[in-house]
């Protein structure tokens, strides 16, 4: 038998790279390899990048440099870069960084084992297509081996909403969604290997449309999966949010009370030059809907600050809605120049106020999330276990706000879902004791 070849992932960025790094290693498996969790002796190291800010990118290149003494060792090593750095430069990857084999973009992952085969034979592979054919399908299934509690199924790609800072819709294309049969069966798939929370991912994920009933529509219908015991989504556009959804969140007791729906801005002014087309108002009014129907849903959501042509005003406007939404957890960042999208061009806001203004709007958010954390000292919740805690006999898991809950219980195992009541909350958790 030969030996198995070694395979290092480094995954950047969102969960979508993670599910995707997943299906890359099985797809891999196929030609022979194993994943392995070092570059040190690998056989073939690939980074899943990302695109979304400068730094995100910069940080593949200098990674990639780090791999050039491993690489004069052992000459055989092959060097890829997959996900929306590759998408966005292509060719001009290999130019600036030679030791690079093989680029492929995030449409194109079910044609790495040929990719591969061609660096064997001593050549450069480049795929940045954006084919017709679904890659998950073209994906082998994935291996029946048992898996963690939790996991992220992809049900969505792309973006069509053009956000004039992301440049998403360049580098992960147009939206397209799986249909809900695919992702019926692997669903399935993952509840008998042990998943018992699903986290639905698409860019957009409330536009999926591969069901007659949208995501509402695929949501209940995952629901009948009996072992699957939780559902969450992400990323969702406040646009996309239809009343199917919104009445989901009342009625669907395996959807869970938390929802990540960015706005990223408060000031109308700086919401329409996003083009997010919606107003800070409208954004308001939607989560008073949703909390109608859902009164104890944790909001989270994403933040830019310093947006070409952002007052201290239009920042006074962000932090407002803040205030008045109150986050369970938030994602902040300073705006960062993306080449090609239409904000690079306008007037850009000095570094040191995009950094003032991070901090201040951090502050702010951390206390938010802080409050609402604490606020869980003295109530039950549901904590779905997964994993040993640091101390002897702990036992880790998430409550259905995605707090994290540690409790003594030797009994316990990952998997378990069980009643837990909150006795005390500090800096990144909470702690309690099992309930019956
Ligand atoms: N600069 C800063 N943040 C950005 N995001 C997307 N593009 C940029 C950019 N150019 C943020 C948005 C988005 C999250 C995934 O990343 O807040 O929701
Ligand atoms: Fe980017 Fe999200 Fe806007 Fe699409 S909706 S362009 S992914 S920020």
């Amino acid at each position: 038998m030969t030996e198995p070849k070694k395979l290092f992932i480094k995954t950047y960025g969102c969960q979508m790279n993670v599910y995707d790094s997943e299906r890359m290693a099985e797809a891999m498996g196929g030609q022979g390899y194993t994943q392995v969790d070092s570059p040190d002796d690998a056989d073939m190291i690939l980074l899943n990048t990302c695109h979304i800010r400068e730094k995100a990118a910069e940080k593949v290149y200098s990674e990639l440099g780090r791999y050039k003494g491993l690489k004069a060792e052992k000459p055989d090593l092959k060097i890829g870069v997959a996900g929306c750095v590759a998408q966005a430069e292509g060719q001009e990857i290999m130019r600036r960084q030679p030791l690079v084999d093989l680029v492929v973009g995030p449409q194109s992952y079910h044609r790495l084992p040929e990719l591969e085969a061609k660096t064997r034979e001593g050549k450069k592979a480049l795929d940045t297509d954006f084919p017709e054919e679904d890659k998950f399908n073209h994906l082998k299934s994935r291996p029946k081996a048992k898996r963690g509690p939790t996991a992220f199924l992809t049900v969505q790609e792309g973006c069509d909403k053009f956000c004039a800072f992301c440049v998403v819709p360049y580098t992960r294309g147009a939206e397209v969604s799986r249909p809900s049969q695919r992702v019926m069966s692997e669903a399935r798939d993952l509840v008998e290997r042990g998943v018992r929370e699903i986290t639905l991912l698409g860019q957009n994920v409330n536009a999926y449309h591969g069901h007659t009933k949208g995501l509402a529509g695929l949501i209940r219908e995952l629901s009948t999966i009996d072992g699957l015991e939780r559902i969450r989504f992400t990323t969702s556009h406040p646009n996309d949010m239809d009343d199917e959804l919104i009445a989901a969140h009342g009625e669907c007791e395996k959807l869970m009370p938390y929802l990540h729906l960015p706005v990223q801005a408060g000031s109308d002014k700086i919401l329409k030059r996003m083009n997010r087309s919606h107003t800070a108002e409208e954004y308001i009014r939607l989560i008073e809907r949703l909390r109608n129907a859902r009164p104890d849903l944790h909001m989270s959501g994403d933040f830019i600050v310093g947006f070409p042509e952002e007052t201290e005003q239009d920042f006074q406007d962000t932090m407002a809605l803040i205030e008045e939404v109150k986050y369970g957890s938030a994602f902040s960042f300073k705006y960062s120049e993306r080449p090609g999208t239409p904000a690079a061009e306008r007037p850009q806001v000095p570094e040191n106020e995009k950094d003032d203004r991070l901090q201040r709007l951090q502050a702010l958010l951390s206390q938010q999330q802080r409050d609402l954390q604490d606020a869980m000292v003295g109530r039950d919740v549901h904590v779905l276990f997964e994993k040993p805690g640091r101390l002897e006999g702990q036992m880790g898991g998430k409550s259905e706000y995605l707090h994290a809950v540690h409790v003594h219980a030797p009994d316990v195992q990952p998997g378990d879902l069980r009643r837990v009541r909150i006795e005390s909350s500090s800096r990144n958790s909470l702690s309690g004791v099992l309930l019956g």
